[in-house]
């Protein structure tokens, strides 16, 4: 097969003159900050997430930390998978607390329950449970021996029915390959009124809203005096972390594309499990498929990387683990992700490609091991 003229992205968002429309009109309005198009965005964003409420903001990483905050952790232990981006071990370290990491299940590389119950100390007061590639994690199995809080990292599960149902908050990501990409953004759900009313001043330095401000004309506002309400007291330490409308006018798009979007990654899964070579293991089935982490013999997976990229088509691998980075390493043993993460490799999947690219992804996977195994 010919070789391409252009890379293959691993992963890649997808836009529309519908993007450009949506964001035309917030620009056009005057009101750029946050404002009518983040409540419709929270709104329809709660709505299909079955949560009563959404916060949204300006990163997932932002949102793990507001809950953190809101909840006053410090000085606790929060245990998290290895496998996952360093936003769930960096958060509790931001927060004066220790990130105790634990190892993952061979199957879905999701956090293991039984690890879980072995790293308890009597300071482990919240886990951090991530739906690593859009599989969900074992949530129940840890809620029947542990009482503390669960914060359900949904970056990759957006949307696979019952994600963020299970955790006592979850929060979401936007980030610019993520399944609904604003650039970057995120949301925190939850059911809790109380969290939720001690979540929302943290977004702004505890001021409420500027644009419930301006909406005063001629009679008395908030502060009982005609025109913008521009007085207000502040009683806690906040934060900056609000999204904005440009921001959600992306998201509200992003949002009605969503269901094709996951339709095509599916069918992105559907056909390397039918097509690639049995040397290939195949990941856990996902809705999202916010990764293809396929597995392969971890001595021919950095020689597989290289003989894509000479082909154009660039991979990724999802994740190095945390407890090999110096400034997370632990003391303990991992041997579950030791053995697993040298043999990951995500394929291209996102809602740019062609059927033609993926056959092009297919083709040159087989050819590899076809050529390595004669
Ligand atoms: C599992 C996981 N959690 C959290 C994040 C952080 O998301 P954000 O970039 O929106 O802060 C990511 C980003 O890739 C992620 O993969």
């Amino acid at each position: 097969m010919e070789i391409r003229k252009q890379v293959l992205p691993v992963s890649q968002p997808f836009s529309d003159h519908e993007e450009v429309e949506a964001v035309r009109q917030v620009l056009d309005s005057g009101w750029w900050g946050k404002g009518p198009k983040v409540e419709q965005f929270e709104k329809e964003f709660a709505a299909m997430v079955g949560a009563k409420y959404a916060i949204a903001v300006t990163s997932a990483s932002a949102g793990q930390d507001l809950v953190f905050k809101a909840l006053g952790m410090k000085d606790i232990d929060v245990i998290s998978p290895t496998i996952s981006f360093m936003t769930t071990a960096a958060v509790p370290l931001w927060n004066g607390c220790t990130s105790n990491i634990v190892d993952v299940d061979p199957v879905s590389l999701n956090i293991d329950p039984q690890d879980v119950k072995k790293s308890l100390t009597p300071k482990s007061k919240l886990v951090i449970a991530v739906n690593n590639a859009g599989v969900l994690a074992p949530i129940e199995e840890i809620r029947s021996f542990f009482d503390g809080f669960i914060l359900e990292d949904c970056a990759h599960s957006c949307y696979t029915p019952g994600a963020g149902s299970k955790g006592d908050a979850a929060v979401w990501s936007f980030q610019a390959v993520k399944t609904m990409p604003t650039g970057d953004g995120g949301m925190i759900t939850t059911n809790d009124t109380e969290l939720y009313e001690k979540i929302l001043p943290l977004t702004w330095f505890g001021i409420s809203s500027t644009y419930s401000r301006t909406k005063s004309s001629g009679e008395a506002n908030l502060s009982g005096r005609p025109g913008y309400s521009w007085d207000y007291e502040i009683d806690v330490l906040g934060y900056k972390a609000y999204m904005i409308d440009l921001t959600a006018a992306i998201g509200l798009s992003q949002m009605k594309k969503l269901p094709a979007n996951l339709k095509w990654r599916r069918h992105i899964q559907s056909r390397y499990n039918a097509e690639l070579h049995p040397s290939v293991q195949r990941p856990a089935h996902t809705e999202t498929v916010q990764y293809y982490g396929a597995r392969v013999p971890a001595k021919k997976r950095d020689m597989l990387i290289s003989f894509l990229a000479e082909k154009l088509i660039h991979t990724s691998v999802h994740y190095k683990p945390l407890h090999l980075h110096p400034i997370t390493r632990q003391s303990r043993k991992f041997p579950v992700a030791d053995a697993e993460w040298l043999r990951l490799i995500s394929l291209p999947c996102h809602s740019a490609m062609s059927e033609e690219d993926i056959s092009y992804v297919v083709y040159w996977v087989n050819e590899f091991f076809n050529q390595s195994e004669s």
